[in-house]
């Protein structure tokens, strides 16, 4: 990486990309076997990436891009969790080549949402101490295929929602109890494989960078009641600093920890794995940002029970914030603003550098006389660029802008209808088409925007 040259690029991420789920001996992921409501787009083919790479790449490109953030398919290259599937890496192989080609720097994730479901059906997944093996030596595996063409390396994406939700994981919990407890301990254990991975990474590549990606959560309190204070507060603590500062300080923050303990939900912790925990810090920060939360202290009718289990907390309701905009598929606000606090906020605790590596705005884009008019994603896009331009002439060291997302990808749960994508994909949640790629208006903004640079 040039030190002194901004990364302007975009992200996709393996499983809601590529498509191909059994070919060229991919296992079967654990996002490839859960159930998706009647309607709603699988990860059989997704955006069908893994036959339109070619096309993909030309595209960045011509985009200008001189970053690429992706994931590599963990059950593509190691379909059963241990053996490699040596076509697995020769399809990155070709991405990766390509990519430096065409003076692309290659950013891959390790594990983005998506595992070889062999690991959960004989091993139990992220619970057992075999994952957290198996993880370090698929790290070790791409760290030494890859030295000396990949530079900078994402262990984990967004630990947060990953450890949540158990149809990316795989473990589904007999109680609402276990799969409370089931979450602390599958991000604990996802702690411990990310530090293996940054050792590993230092042996086989010292020169290489490695960080995790975290799913910024700026909270906003609801009123100036100290109460509301003290429950935003508690609510980054619990959806962002935890993550953050078990990857760059290991350990969990103070009140954080007690509340666990309170609860009998913090991992036990042994001597060697409190060693490897503080041996290595990060050497940046992955941000993804898309909204900020508003929360206040938790009324006595508070019902918490439908709330997804991040928010399952008795510290903080989340609440509505009238003064940010909304839209159908942003129904928590947009919000610049979030972004710029966020960069503040971690680079003051943590002291490291920064790249967005996804920041976008969803919606349910249209046809009309063959083209995508997005210029709702336009405004989005601008308003947080600026943000960024703001941060970076204020001296904060942010050196990346990866938009979510490239193309049109299979949303996390909501299949094709929700769309992120500079480029369209043609094909609905249940027609796939061709997948024919349409370059949408906020492609060619981002084009000339790249050029104006900061
Ligand atoms: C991030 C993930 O959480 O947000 C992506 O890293 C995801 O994988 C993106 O697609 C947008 O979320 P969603 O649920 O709208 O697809």
């Amino acid at each position: 990486m040039n030190k002194n040259q901004f990364l302007w690029g975009a992200s996709t991420s393996a499983f809601q990309a590529e498509g191909a789920y059994l070919e060229d001996g991919k296992g079967l992921g654990t996002v490839d076997v859960r159930v998706v409501p009647e309607g709603i787009a699988d990860t059989k083919i997704a955006s069908d990436h893994y036959h339109h790479f070619e096309e993909d790449l030309l595209a960045m490109k011509e985009l200008g891009l001189n970053v690429y953030r992706f994931s590599f398919s963990w059950s593509r290259i190691m379909p059963d969790g241990h053996t490699v599937n040596e076509k697995g890496l020769a399809f990155y192989d070709k991405i990766i080549d390509r990519c430096l080609e065409y003076g692309i720097e290659p950013l891959p994730t390790l594990y983005h949402f998506e595992m070889p479901q062999a690991l959960v059906d004989k091993e139990g997944g992220w619970l057992s101490k075999s994952t957290i093996e198996a993880y370090a030596s698929y790290a070790k595996t791409c760290f030494e295929r890859f030295k000396g063409k990949v530079k900078t390396w994402v262990t984990i994406n967004e630990q947060l929602i990953v450890s949540a939700a158990s149809d990316l994981h795989g473990i589904h919990a007999q109680s609402e109890e276990e799969s409370m407890k089931n979450m602390y301990q599958i991000s604990f254990n996802m702690s411990i494989a990310e530090k293996k991975a940054m050792q590993i990474l230092k042996q086989i590549d010292p020169e290489s960078k490695i960080g995790p990606v975290c799913s910024i959560q700026i909270v906003y309190p609801n009123s100036c009641d100290p109460k509301d204070i003290c429950a935003s507060y508690d609510a980054e603590e619990m959806m962002m600093y935890s993550l953050l500062d078990m990857s760059v300080f290991g350990h969990y923050p103070k009140r954080y920890t007690s509340y666990l303990k309170a609860r009998g939900w913090l991992p036990s912790v042994s001597k060697e794995e409190e060693n490897l925990l503080k041996s290595i810090r990060p050497d940046f920060i992955g941000i993804n940002y898309y909204f900020p939360l508003t929360v206040k202290a938790p009324g006595k009718d508070h019902d918490f029970s439908k709330l997804p289990p991040f928010w399952r907390s008795t510290l903080f309701e989340v609440t509505d914030n009238p003064y940010l905009e909304k839209s159908e598929w942003m129904p928590n606000g947009m919000d610049p603003m979030g972004l710029y606090l966020g960069i503040r906020k971690l680079y003051d605790r943590y002291r490291l550098p920064l790249i967005i590596t996804e920041n976008g705005m969803a919606y349910s884009d249209r046809f009309e006389d063959g083209n995508i008019h997005d210029s709702y994603r336009i405004d989005y896009l601008d308003a947080h660029i600026q943000k960024i331009k703001q941060a970076i002439e204020e001296g904060y060291p942010v050196f990346g802008y990866c938009p979510w997302s490239l193309i049109d990808l299979v949303s996390s749960h909501q299949g094709f209808g929700k769309r992120y994508g500079l480029i369209y994909v043609d094909r609905t949640d249940t027609d796939e088409k061709e997948c024919a790629r349409i370059p949408k208006d906020s492609y060619y903004w981002y084009r000339e925007r790249i050029k104006k640079g900061f």
